[in-house]
């Protein structure tokens, strides 16, 4: 029996989406299905704004970042007795016998809510640049975004020494470090700054200072924008909130640089890598990766097993229960940052 199936990709975008719509979509349609694409995440579903994907090529636009269907970071359980009821009213007017919800914790939250509350035939997909959603071993957009930030260093790196410099480099991640370390790390900087270690400023520039005075004319740091920095034990990063709740973030490495010429008379100047991360074509494992998350997810609506993400585990791609992936934020493990550790700061506060 043929199906209506709706997908939708929401919040921040991540190189990859296109290629697992593309990858959903060729197994679907395949089978004789039919897909329907919700445009701005959850968005498309409390407004009923959609457009049908029968003719895409998809071959063509899988190697293409962002996403054809536009993302949003809007959630139905921001405002659920409105919200819910007009995401059911949407999803009964077009006929969904499923719907693939392709995003990150926020999203996939979402999805699991109205599975387990609403009954609502979901899968999931898992992406986010970020890293930090569990029960998968990676997310697709991860490893390109890991790529840009390594090159950004990479490159920095001749200019610093040019010119006898400490470069802070701000990575994004607000709650976990997996981009800022990774990159850090490959790309050999002299300290990275995640959130899951706290340090203090003044063993910051005290090992800097020993760096400097072993001879280095020029240091790379690893900063992620949630990076917890302590000044005589009082965390001075950032503790505002933004309208979601969330700390907002930013700044960090421009107040690194600044105190870290201020108290070693080391010049240093901060670049923000920011969005630049998030843009452009994903690398060619991201695209696969992501087809073949969105193949799984087209074969697990083909069986109607609903409840389920696609995910990666140990090279595999298997399903997870959706519930498993949003239960808690996978931060970097113990075990990655013993492994790597004269790359981490020293430990301290709170
Ligand atoms: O969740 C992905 C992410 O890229 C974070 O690392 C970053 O803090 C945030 O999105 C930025 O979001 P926005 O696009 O809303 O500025």
């Amino acid at each position: 029996m043929t199906m209506r199936v709706g997908v939708l990709t929401g919040g921040g975008d991540a190189p990859g989406l296109n290629a697992a719509i593309c990858g959903l979509a060729r197994r679907l349609l395949a089978a004789g299905s039919e897909l329907i694409g919700f445009c701005d995440g959850w968005r498309g579903l409390i407004t009923d704004s959609s457009r049908s994907l029968q003719h895409e090529n998809f071959q063509h636009l899988l190697v293409y970042g962002g996403t054809l269907l536009g993302s949003s970071g809007d959630n139905p359980y921001r405002d659920p007795d409105v919200m819910v009821p007009k995401v059911l009213a949407t999803i009964a007017r077009h006929r969904l016998d499923a719907l693939v919800a392709i995003g990150g914790e926020g999203t996939l939250g979402a999805a699991d809510r109205l599975f387990r509350e609403q009954q609502v035939p979901v899968v999931g997909v898992p992406k986010t640049i970020d890293n930090d959603l569990e029960a998968t071993d990676f997310t697709f957009g991860f490893f390109s975004a890991v790529e840009v930030a390594t090159r950004a260093m990479d490159d920095l790196r001749s200019t610093a020494e040019s010119h006898g410099r400490v470069m802070v480099v701000e990575c994004m991640g607000r709650h976990a470090g997996w981009i800022t370390a990774y990159s850090g790390v490959a790309a050999g900087a002299e300290a990275v700054l995640v959130p899951e270690r706290p340090v203090h400023i003044e063993e910051l520039c005290a090992s800097l200072l020993r760096l400097r005075q072993s001879g280095a004319k020029s240091a790379i740091l690893a900063v992620a924008e949630g990076a917890r920095v302590f000044k005589q034990g009082v965390c001075v990063s950032s503790m505002e909130k933004d309208e979601f709740g969330e700390y907002k973030t930013g700044g960090v490495a421009a107040m690194l640089a600044k105190s870290i010429q201020a108290r070693l008379g080391w010049e240093a100047r901060h670049v923000v890598l920011g969005h630049l991360q998030r843009a452009g074509r994903p690398i060619a494992f991201d695209r696969i990766f992501a087809l073949r998350l969105g193949a799984r997810a087209a074969r697990l609506v083909l069986e109607r097993r609903f409840g389920y993400m696609a995910a990666m585990r140990a090279g595999d791609i298997v399903e997870v229960p959706l519930q498993d992936a949003v239960a808690a934020r996978k931060t970097l493990p113990n075990k990655f940052l013993d492994r790597y550790e004269s790359f981490f700061m020293p430990i301290g506060g709170p």
